[in-house]
């Protein structure tokens, strides 16, 4: 039913919708399920207006409007889908696309990867329309282990830098130049590991091409198999980060941030976004291990592990008394593990002498 208007109301594709001051066209029209095109837009990110894509046509306005930067006002009157807002659109894209070198590109690249072609199979956009000159230049040379950094396939969102600045507040990365010559790039223009950059994966997961890529997760990109994405918690602290965990039949492929996650909204930090590889790595310890007589570590059963190790507790006890034992309970532990930890050496040892890692 058209709600009467108020003064904080607008007519959005014939219908008398509110707004919240200060709310963007986009973000009205998003809550109302309307479909509307991006590529420079991050939800996290302040708006930049540099694709163009999300324009709308505002009644009264000489030119369509891009939606992502334009507050919302009383009495507007928005069309977000007329023929000519699609044409314009699709040009826009085709420009776009004729800049970038590659669209097939895996999805192991980033969590944004498939962006821009999904938008081109959406608008069945021409590529090469617009022949000439191509901007962006790869870095080959950066051997960093963990991002490739592909810019034959950068179209200039500015992400990266956007989101490295706005959500890490590093300001690792930045661009050179303008027009053809533009350049996403590090302070004069040297390698990611002589930077600022903390190698969060932040500009990899945001990029909307692949140009900027998760150099682990591509490894296994020619590997068989569907990719599956299980829903998890980065186990390395108390942050409690969303993940979503990719995996190709037995094998761990890679790892994404979860843009919904409570505690994180898409951000992670190195150790959650690239060190996963703990898990299956040959080197993890499937049994306990003790040492014996002769120095060396052996292989043992839990009981044999467990009663060495009550033994050293005795003998230090024994020796030093109760406050020689100081218990640090893991950050990566669930709440239950440490609430086990405290009363093993409140209760086990009578000392509070106890502390978590994320302190201690
Ligand atoms: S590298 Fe990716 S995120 Fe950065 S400007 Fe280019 S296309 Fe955008
Ligand atoms: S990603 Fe980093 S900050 Fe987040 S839980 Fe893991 S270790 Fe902690
Ligand atoms: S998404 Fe609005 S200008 Fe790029």
């Amino acid at each position: 039913m058209t709600k009467n208007p108020t003064e904080f109301s607008l007519t959005l594709d014939g219908k008398t919708v509110n707004f919240t001051p200060g709310e963007t066209l986009y973000e009205v029209a998003q809550r109302h399920q309307k479909d509307i095109p991006t590529l420079c837009y991050d939800p996290r990110l302040e708006s930049f207006g540099g694709c163009r894509l999300c324009v709308v046509r505002l009644e009264g306005a000489k030119n369509p409007v891009a939606s992502c930067t334009t507050r919302a006002e009383a009495g507007m009157v928005v069309h977000t889908s007329t023929p000519d807002i699609e044409t314009h659109r699709k040009t826009l894209l085709e420009m776009v696309l004729s800049e970038n070198r590659e669209l097939e590109v895996s999805p192991l690249r980033g969590y944004a990867s498939q962006e821009l072609t999904e938008l081109s199979e959406r608008y069945q956009a021409r590529t090469g329309r617009f022949e000439g000159k191509q901007s962006g230049e790869s870095r080959i040379d950066d051997t960093n282990p963990f991002i490739l950094r592909d810019y034959d396939l950068c179209i200039s969102c500015y992400r990266c830098v956007r989101v490295c600045a706005e959500e890490e507040g590093d300001y690792a990365i930045s661009v050179m130049n303008r027009g053809f010559e533009t350049q996403i790039t590090t302070e004069f223009g040297g390698l990611l590991k002589d930077s600022d950059c903390t190698f969060c994966g932040q500009c990899v997961q945001t990029c909307p091409t692949g140009a900027l890529a998760d150099k682990k997760a591509m490894r296994y990109s020619e590997t068989p198999g569907e990719i599956i994405k299980t829903r998890s918690i980065c186990t390395y602290c108390g942050v409690g980060c969303s993940v979503d965990i990719m995996t190709k039949g037995e094998q761990i492929v890679g790892l994404q941030p979860a843009m919904d996650g409570p505690a994180n909204e898409g951000a992670l930090c190195i150790k959650g976004q690239f060190a996963y590889d703990f898990v299956q790595h040959e080197d993890r310890l499937t049994t306990p291990l003790v040492r014996g007589d002769d120095g060396e570590l052996h292989e043992a059963t839990w009981e044999e592990a467990l009663d060495k190790a009550a033994d050293g507790f005795k003998r230090v006890m024994r020796i030093h008394g109760r406050h020689a034992v100081y218990g640090v309970a893991s950050g990566r532990t669930p709440i239950e593990g440490d609430y086990m930890m405290q009363r093993f050496i409140r209760a086990g040892f009578g000392t509070n002498y106890i502390d978590n890692c994320s302190r201690a």
